[in-house]
């Protein structure tokens, strides 16, 4: 049987997780509410794939990866969606769009860092999420009773972000969106002297910033250094870095060289493996830092 083992759900109250994670196979699942969304390296399935998938979810869907920036994903059977529908991760719930084409609204990988922050979270506290996406970090902190600014590039994401908001009765006030680059937005911040008491990084692997290009393997300490500079004393770091070709320990040592640079001191920091679903794949590299 090709599709065992699947990971089972994470907890009641959540409805979107990885079901089922091969690097080796290159094949990964994704669960949204009983629809499934097939990701494989290259542009073939394994041959008894869609029958014996297609009895375990209402709706199946497929997008090779390397076509996965360009093209939403595929039909292969089931009910069609058409639109949107919801998804909950640990009560939070958001907007899914298999049409959205990039991803779908949700990654995820970040499900246990998205409990960290909201643990983080004090009412009042002034959170900053950068390179939002939809706002899922942002979420969880305003439903913890924070207030929260998100940045992105997309003002499409940031709608996004504040129908999310909608979706879960959040009000808007104490929340604001800032849309544009993130690197001229934490110089913006801290010119203005602006603080933040917790700050989510979660970059893409290659972003383009003006004329500059960030890479997440070469340009994370220059991140840090400016995330550092807008953060309160005894506030939170939540630094992640989504690739392989960055190893653990070089990670933590890009974030420390950024910490050192701002003229900062790391008071504790913890680095988690990622969800247990994810079948001890290390792609997503994750530090969470008390900053002195
Ligand atoms: C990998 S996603 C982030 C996922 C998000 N943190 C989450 O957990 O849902 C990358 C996001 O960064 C945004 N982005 C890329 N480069 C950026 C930049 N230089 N400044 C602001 N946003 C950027 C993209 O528009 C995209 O929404």
């Amino acid at each position: 049987m090709i599709l065992n083992p699947l990971a089972p759900q994470p907890s009641p109250d959540t409805t979107a997780w990885r079901v089922y994670h091969d690097r080796h196979r290159a094949l990964w699942i994704d669960h949204f509410d009983g629809r499934w969304l097939v990701q494989t390296e290259g542009e073939r399935l394994p041959s008894d794939f869609v029958e014996a998938a297609s009895r375990l979810c209402s709706s199946l869907y497929w997008r090779p990866r390397d076509k996965a920036a360009a093209t939403a994903p595929i039909h292969l059977a089931g009910e069609i969606i058409a639109g949107r529908f919801s998804v909950q991760e640990t009560g939070v719930s958001c907007w899914m769009d298999f049409a959205a084409g990039y991803s779908c609204g949700l990654f995820t990988d970040q499900r246990l860092n998205r409990i960290w922050v909201s643990e983080q979270c004090r009412p009042g506290n002034r959170i900053l999420n950068t390179f939002a996406y939809t706002g899922a970090f942002s979420l969880v902190a305003a439903r913890a009773g924070a207030e929260t600014t998100t940045v992105d590039l997309s003002s499409v994401y940031l709608d996004w972000t504040w129908e999310n908001f909608a979706l879960n009765g959040l009000d808007r006030t104490g929340h604001h969106g800032a849309r544009g680059d993130v690197f001229t937005w934490l110089r913006t911040f801290a010119r203005q002297g602006r603080t933040f008491h917790g700050i989510v990084l979660d970059p893409p692997t290659f972003s383009r910033s003006g004329r500059d290009t960030f890479r997440t393997d070469r340009n994370y300490a220059s991140l840090v250094s400016l995330a550092a500079a807008v953060l309160a004393p005894g506030g939170w770091l939540l630094c992640c870095a989504n690739t392989h070709r960055l190893t653990a320990d070089r990670f933590a040592h890009d974030v420390a060289d950024g910490i050192r640079a701002a003229g900062r001191r790391i008071i504790r920091q913890e680095a988690p493996p990622m969800p247990p679903e994810f079948c001890g794949d290390d792609y997503l590299k994750t530090l969470r830092l008390h900053v002195e």
